[in-house]
């Protein structure tokens, strides 16, 4: 798989199949993507990866949590309001996931489903978290979103689906206590990582980009 090839195929994988993947093999993709460029080779990132016995019960406390209606409260905020056109793309898309999905707009209850599968990591054999110290800065989430998508894209290469997500970082207090993660790190975010699941329904969507020409400004090429 070329570069163009991994970046193009990559997708967030909602649905994975349950099978085992290899130490080796997580090592493997962990070694390639911490080539990943940082501040001055800082290399920021902590990074704990869980899979069998340990994933399990953190998957099912917390599930336990948010049917509870433990508020989650990730360590790295959300915004507090995005502005107009992002908030319009992030609309977007629920909408389109939850019409490829077949759900209706006031089904509370399938809608509720879907928040569950996020926290349960969607069904991933292996979650790796990342994290880095309290002390740090906008600038070395930089860096741990660099070793995300390199993470992803050895996935790939391996023949792995992924996804990073924001909600399987919900309940950080959990992640610390059964993972061991000291209290001076921040638990920025997650990566689920496994075989897709491909026929599954929560694997058919495919989101859409904005045109390259809206988001890119091009200034001293020679014209066409
Ligand atoms: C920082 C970050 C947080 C995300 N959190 C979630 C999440 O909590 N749940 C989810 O389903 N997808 C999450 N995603 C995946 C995005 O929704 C997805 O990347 C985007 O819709 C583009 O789709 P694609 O990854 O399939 O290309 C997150 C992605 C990023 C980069």
């Amino acid at each position: 798989m070329d570069v163009l090839q991994a970046l193009n195929s990559r997708h967030t994988v909602r649905a994975f199949l349950s099978e085992f993947i290899d130490a080796e093999v997580m090592l493997d993709i962990m070694e390639a993507a911490s080539r990943a460029p940082s501040w001055a080779n800082t290399q920021p990132w902590e990074i704990y990866v869980a899979a069998g016995e340990p994933l399990e019960r953190l998957r099912s406390e917390c599930v336990e949590a948010l049917r509870n209606g433990e508020p989650p409260g990730q360590d790295m905020p959300r915004p507090d309001k995005w502005p107009p056109e992002l908030e319009q793309r992030l609309h977007d898309l629920g909408r389109l996931r939850f019409q490829a999905l077949g759900i209706e707009r006031g089904d509370d209850g399938a809608r509720q489903a879907q928040a569950e599968m996020g926290i349960a990591f969607f069904g991933a054999p292996v979650v790796a978290f990342l994290c880095m110290d309290r002390s740090l800065t906008s600038w070395s989430v930089f860096d741990l979103g660099m070793l995300s998508q390199s993470i992803m894209l050895a996935a790939a290469e391996k023949g792995l689906g992924s996804a990073v997500a924001f909600a399987f970082v919900a309940y950080p207090q959990l992640i610390r206590a059964a993972l061991d993660v000291p209290d001076n790190l921040t638990v920025v975010i997650g990566i689920a990582v496994g075989k897709e699941d491909a026929g599954h329904v929560q694997n058919s969507y495919r989101s859409p980009r904005r045109p390259v020409a809206e988001a890119v400004r091009m200034a001293g090429f020679e014209p066409e």
